[in-house]
C-alpha cells in the first residue's frame, strides 16, 4: 500500500512537471544531417566519377590536418541500413543528407547517368521510407564534379544549366517520395572558401572577384531549379525546394553607430549576399555592401564593380525563389568598426567588409576553432532573419557542437549546447517564427573537411579504425532521443545504462 502511494506521487509529480515544460509541436520535424562526402566513402565505387573534394585529398593530402580522406569515411556506401536504424533508435522523425553529384552524373554532365548511383539513393530513402522517416534531400554540399570545375565550375556562366540538368534528374529520381529538396548547402562556404580564399576545394583564392562571381551563380542556378521544380515537379510530387545558408550570428560589439553598422555589413557579406537576392522585397545583392565594394573598386582601378549587378530580369527571377529559408548555425562573433582587425588580402571581402571581430573568452569554446557556445545565438540570428525577411518558414538544416576524437561517449559539453540551443528554439515557436524542424548535425561522427577525423560532431561515435566503421551512441545521442520522443526538453535526464534500443 506505501509502495503504491509513492508510486502514484512520483506519478503525479513527474506529470506535474511535465505539463510546465514547454513542447515542441507534434508536427514538429525532429532529425539529424549528413553530407554525401562525409559519409559515403566509395568515392569511385561502381560508375561513381571525381569530385573536387576526391582531387584535393589525393593530389594534395597535405591539406587535411591527419592526411586522411573520405575515401572510405564512415563507408555509408554500405552501412545505409545500419544508418537507418540509428535513426530508429532515435525516434528521429527526419534525416538530412546529401546526394553526390558525381555519383549519379560521374561528369557532372547529363548525358551519361550511372545508374548504380541512382539505385543506392533509391535504396537509403527506401529504408527510410519503411520507418516513417521523412528524407530531406541536399542537391550539393560541396562536391562538385571535378570536370565541371575543369570548365570553371561555379565562376561559369553555364554553371546553372548544368545544375538545372542534375536538378530535373534528382526530381525526376526521387521526387514521387522525397518532399523537402535544399538545393544548395552553405553558399558562403562554397563561394568565399572555394573561390575567394583557399580554404576549401576547389582552392580558386581570387580573392578579388571569386566570392561575389560564384554568389551571383549560385543564386540563379538555386533560382532556376527551384522554378523548375515549381512548373514541372510541384504539381505532381507536391513537395517544397529551398535553399540551406550558414547564419552564424556577428552583433556589435557596442551600441555605438559605427559597430551597429559593422555588424550589418558583417551580416551582408558573410550571408546577405546569398539571402538578400532570394528573400529580401528589393532583390538583388545588400545595399550597403554593394555599395562599399563599387567604391571601392573605383579607388583600385577597376571599370566596374568587383560585385556584379544582377539585370531586373534576372533579379525578378531569384526574388522569392524559395519555400523555405534552410539554416545552419553554429557559433557567434562580436563585430566592431576599429578594434580585432586582422590584415586581409587587398582586394578582398574581408577587405570590403572591413571590420574587426572577436568572441569574448567566458564563452566555451569547442574542439573547432570557428565553433563557440555564444549565449542565444540561434535566437538571436533566427530573430534577425524573420524580421529582415518577412517571415519565411524556417528550417533548423544544422546545429552541432565538436569535441576532440579521443573523448569517448561521454559528450556534456555538446548536451549543454543542444539544449541550449533548443531552448533557443522553443522560445522561437513561442514567439511565433515559422519553424518547421530541427536537424541535428550530425548523426554520427564523420569526415570533418580540413579537419579530418580530429574533430567530432556526430551524436554516434564512429570508430574509423574498424573496418566495420562500428557506430556506438554517445551519451548526447540519449539526451536527443528523449528530447525527440518526449517532445521537452528535461535538464535533469540521465541515461540511466548507455544502451541504446529501438523502442
Ligand atoms: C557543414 C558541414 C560541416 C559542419 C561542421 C557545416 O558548415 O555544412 O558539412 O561538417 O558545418 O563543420
Amino acid at each position: 500500500m506505501k509502495s503504491l502511494v509513492i508510486l502514484t506521487l512520483l506519478v503525479v509529480a513527474c506529470q506535474s512537471s511535465s505539463d510546465k515544460q514547454r513542447r515542441f509541436p507534434d508536427d514538429f520535424l525532429f532529425g539529424a544531417a549528413t553530407a554525401a562526402y562525409q559519409i559515403e566513402g566509395g568515392w569511385n565505387e561502381d560508375g561513381k566519377g571525381e569530385s573536387i573534394w576526391d582531387y584535393v585529398v589525393h593530389n594534395n593530402p597535405a591539406y587535411i590536418k591527419d592526411l586522411s580522406n573520405g575515401d572510405i569515411a564512415a563507408d555509408s556506401y554500405h552501412n545505409y541500413k545500419r544508418d537507418v536504424e540509428i535513426m530508429r533508435e532515435l525516434n528521429l522523425n527526419a534525416y538530412r543528407f546529401s546526394i553526390a553529384w558525381s555519383r549519379v552524373l560521374p561528369t557532372g554532365m547529363i548525358n551519361n547517368v550511372n545508374q548504380a548511383g541512382i539505385d543506392f539513393y533509391n535504396n537509403y530513402i527506401d529504408e527510410m521510407l519503411k520507418y516513417n522517416i521523412t528524407p530531406l534531400i541536399t542537391l550539393y554540399h560541396w562536391d562538385l564534379p571535378q570536370k565541371l570545375h575543369e570548365l570553371g565550375g561555379f565562376t561559369n556562366p553555364l554553371f546553372a544549366d548544368w545544375f538545372s540538368d542534375y536538378a530535373r534528374l534528382v526530381f525526376q529520381s526521387f521526387g514521387d517520395r522525397v518532399k523537402h529538396f535544399i538545393t544548395f548547402n552553405e553558399p558562403r562556404e562554397i563561394c568565399y572558401e572555394g573561390y575567394g580564399t583557399d580554404t576549401k576545394p576547389p582552392i580558386v583564392n581570387n580573392t578579388a572577384i571569386g566570392t561575389y562571381l560564384c554568389a551571383k551563380h549560385l543564386v540563379i542556378a538555386h533560382a532556376k531549379a527551384y522554378h523548375m521544380y515549381d512548373k514541372e515537379f510541384r504539381p505532381t510530387q507536391g513537395g517544397q525546394c529551398g535553399i540551406t545558408i550558414s547564419v552564424n550570428w556577428f552583433g556589435p560589439d557596442t551600441d555605438s553607430d559605427d559597430d551597429k553598422l559593422a555588424a550589418e555589413i558583417t551580416r551582408q557579406g558573410e550571408w546577405g549576399i546569398y539571402a538578400h537576392p532570394i528573400f529580401s522585397a528589393e532583390g538583388g545583392f545588400p545595399k550597403e555592401l554593394s555599395e562599399r565594394v563599387a567604391k571601392k573598386s573605383a579607388e583600385q582601378g577597376y571599370s566596374k564593380s568587383r560585385m556584379p549587378e544582377f539585370t531586373e530580369e534576372e533579379k525578378a527571377l531569384v526574388r522569392g525563389a524559395s519555400d523555405f529559408f534552410g539554416v545552419n548555425h553554429y557559433s557567434a562573433s562580436l563585430t566592431s568598426a576599429t578594434e580585432h582587425k586582422v590584415p586581409h588580402p587587398v582586394p578582398s571581402l574581408m577587405d570590403d567588409i572591413d571590420s574587426g571581430t572577436y568572441t569574448p573568452d567566458e564563452w566555451p569554446k569547442s574542439s573547432s576553432s570557428w565553433l563557440t557556445f555564444a549565449p542565444n545565438s540561434l535566437y538571436n540570428a533566427l530573430t534577425h532573419l524573420n524580421t529582415r525577411y518577412n517571415k519565411p518558414v524556417f528550417y533548423i538544416t544544422e546545429n552541432g557542437w565538436s569535441t576532440s576524437n579521443d573523448r569517448g561517449l561521454i559528450d556534456d559539453d555538446r548536451i549543454a549546447y543542444y539544449r541550449a540551443a533548443l531552448e533557443n528554439v522553443l522560445d522561437l515557436l513561442d514567439d511565433g517564427v515559422n519553424l518547421k524542424g530541427y536537424m541535428a548535425w550530425s548523426l554520427f561522427d564523420n569526415f570533418e573537411w580540413n579537419a579530418g577525423y580530429t574533430e567530432r560532431l556526430g551524436l554516434y561515435n564512429v570508430d574509423f579504425e574498424d573496418p566495420a566503421r562500428t557506430r556506438t551512441a554517445k551519451k548526447s545521442a540519449f539526451v536527443y532521443k528523449h528530447i525527440v520522443t518526449h517532445r521537452y526538453i528535461d535538464h535533469d535526464y540521465e541515461p540511466e545504462a548507455m544502451i541504446m534500443t529501438i523502442d
